[in-house]
């Protein structure tokens, strides 16, 4: 039984933002809350070696913004997807030389994704075969027009940072929307970004003004407590000051259609988001079929909601989420290898899973290959069990969420 009221650490999609952004403003822009997961840290200490000047103080962050210079060691961006692909876009537009490096993890996921639009921009850059070592080169880069067949923020983020450095607008179209964060906050800032069916950005002639942000909680990270007082028996949990962007609350409204109470409250815009109170009880849960659709708005919390179908009173069937497989790990195979070892009833499919609930699930030992999503839901799994899991590689919770067993401690106190 869960009855908690709390916060969350600032979102990590638009903590990568607002240091890409700050690096650009024209004087010390102050960040409010920023999460300064291991992923953060990756972006920061990639801008610090473009001389752009951070200092971590202790209620705010400082960037002191335009002031870019070329790397003299290769740029790490470990374990962080969003790192790699935001900022090679970015430094694409800044005409800086760089090489980007990353952990075993990142180094095996896809970019060429990312390569060829820059490509056609005009970019010099060199991949290992569509993958991480990859350099980039001073060119001049000219605008596109992008038809992405995948629903990526991150690859999307990386044209229009880098549109914003062309010598001609950029226009760029996804079938299903991903999250908005880089075009919501260029947008506030004054950025010259059209949106419609196609987004349109165009060369940045000046540089915006610094700003003061204050990021919301994670709704990401929100996900995985709201989940547990959702399935457990009698429980209740409120989320002050959390991220309410309708790209990144699919979950919320999945956990909703499932029977659980929700309640919204409190909604207010500020630096061009949604922010709210969330409030969520604990109900008698059905299961829920989730396609192509709704996928990018609830990709990272799928781990979670598996959790969560084994509870449920009918089984829930995922398609449509073949880009779970190019995550930190191999996300439909780690969520259906560790189910089934806690005895769930799973089958794995290509694009997606299907849960039949009804079976008892026993504590076991948890597989995270790494991936910080995995070994928080896995986590959370175990609160179903005789006993908590145990989690073969706990600090990987480090990427996104530090503080993620303080909190699972405070709830089973
Ligand atoms: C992110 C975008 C998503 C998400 C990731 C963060 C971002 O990835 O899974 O955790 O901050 O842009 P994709 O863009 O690959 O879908």
């Amino acid at each position: 039984m869960i009855n908690e009221k709390l916060e969350f650490p600032g979102d990590k999609s638009i903590s990568h933002r607002a240091l890409i952004l700050g690096s650009l403003s024209s004087g010390l822009s102050k960040i409010y809350n920023l999460n300064i997961a291991q992923d953060i840290l990756s972006t920061i200490n990639c801008l610090k070696k473009c001389g752009i000047l951070i200092e971590i103080k202790s209620s705010y962050v400082a960037v002191a913004g335009n002031n870019f210079t070329e790397p003299a060691s290769p740029l790490e961006c470990g374990n962080s997807g969003t790192s790699a692909r935001l900022l090679i876009g970015l430094l694409a537009s800044r005409k800086i030389k760089a090489e980007f490096k990353g952990d075993k993890s990142l180094n095996d996921r896809p970019m060429e994704r990312i390569v060829n639009p820059l490509k056609k921009m005009g970019l010099k850059i060199v991949s290992n075969n569509g993958r991480l070592p990859i350099s980039i080169y001073k060119s001049k880069i000219k605008g596109i027009n992008f038809d992405s067949n995948i629903s990526s923020a991150q690859i999307k983020s990386c044209i229009l940072l880098a549109g914003l450095g062309a010598t001609s607008p950029t226009t760029y179209y996804e079938k299903i929307k991903s999250r908005d964060h880089t075009e919501n906050m260029l947008e506030y800032l004054g950025v010259n970004i059209k949106r419609n069916n196609k987004i349109k950005i165009s060369p940045m002639l000046n540089t915006f003004k610094n700003f003061i942000i204050t990021i919301p909680g994670d709704p990401s990270s929100a996900a995985f407590f709201a989940a547990a007082a959702a399935m457990l028996p009698n429980s209740s949990l409120k989320v002050k000051n959390i991220l309410a962007n309708p790209t990144r609350i699919g979950f919320y409204k999945i956990l909703e259609k499932m029977g659980a109470y929700i309640k919204w409250s409190n909604l207010r815009f500020k630096f061009g988001e949604i922010v709210g109170d969330v409030s969520i009880r604990s109900n008698i849960l059905n299961g829920i079929n989730i396609d192509y659709r709704m996928v990018p708005s609830l990709i990272d919390e799928l781990p979670i909601i598996a959790i969560l179908a084994t509870q449920a009173e009918s089984p829930t069937i995922v398609t449509g989420a073949e880009e779970l497989r190019l995550k930190e790990c191999d996300r439909i195979f780690a969520i259906c290898r560790n189910l089934k070892e806690m005895g769930a009833d799973v089958i794995e499919k290509k694009d997606g899973f299907i849960v039949y609930p009804g079976k008892k699930l026993h504590s076991t030992s948890i597989k995270t290959y790494g991936d910080h999503r995995i070994a928080m839901a896995f986590s959370i799994a175990g609160l179903l069990a005789d006993r908590l899991n145990y989690i073969d590689n706990n600090e990987c919770v480090n990427s996104s969420f530090p503080e993620f067993n303080k909190y699972l401690k405070k709830i089973i106190k």
